[in-house]
């Protein structure tokens, strides 16, 4: 079993956002996180969440994958999955919480 976790600052995610605008979306998130995030209140939340779900994600590989190979998806009612190069990774657990300061999440790898 392995562990990851990660905490972000929501303005950090924001002002990258802001200076880089798509490269900085296209290189860390898919179309479909993309506009998940951007259809909230405050886009910049979710987009830090899942910044942190893939950080913790990588921490449970060791840092083997990129931030391109996760994809975070959110079932109907609302729970996060990972997803792996398209394929679901159904031995990866995932959480996500964010204020409106700080998100994080954490990831276990069975
Ligand atoms: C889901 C719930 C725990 C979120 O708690 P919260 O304090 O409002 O918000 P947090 O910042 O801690 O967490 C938000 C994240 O929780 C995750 N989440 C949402 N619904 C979830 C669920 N059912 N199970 C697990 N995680 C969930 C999402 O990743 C979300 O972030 P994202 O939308 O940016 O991806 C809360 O809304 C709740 O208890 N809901 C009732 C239970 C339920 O299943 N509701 C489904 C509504 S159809």
């Amino acid at each position: 079993m392995e562990i990851g976790i990660d905490i972000e600052e929501i303005e950090r995610i924001k002002k990258a956002c802001k200076k880089w605008s798509n490269r900085f979306l296209n290189k860390i998130y898919s179309k479909r996180e993309v506009e998940y995030c951007f259809k909230k209140s405050n886009p910049y939340e979710s987009l830090a969440g899942r910044f942190c779900a893939k950080e913790a994600v990588i921490k449970v590989f060791e840092g083997k994958i990129f931030f391109s190979d996760i994809e975070i998806i959110n079932k109907e009612n609302g729970k996060p999955e990972v997803y792996i190069n398209n394929k679901k990774a159904d031995g990866i657990k995932l959480s996500i919480s964010h204020t409106k300061r700080y998100a994080t999440a954490v990831a276990l790898k069975e």
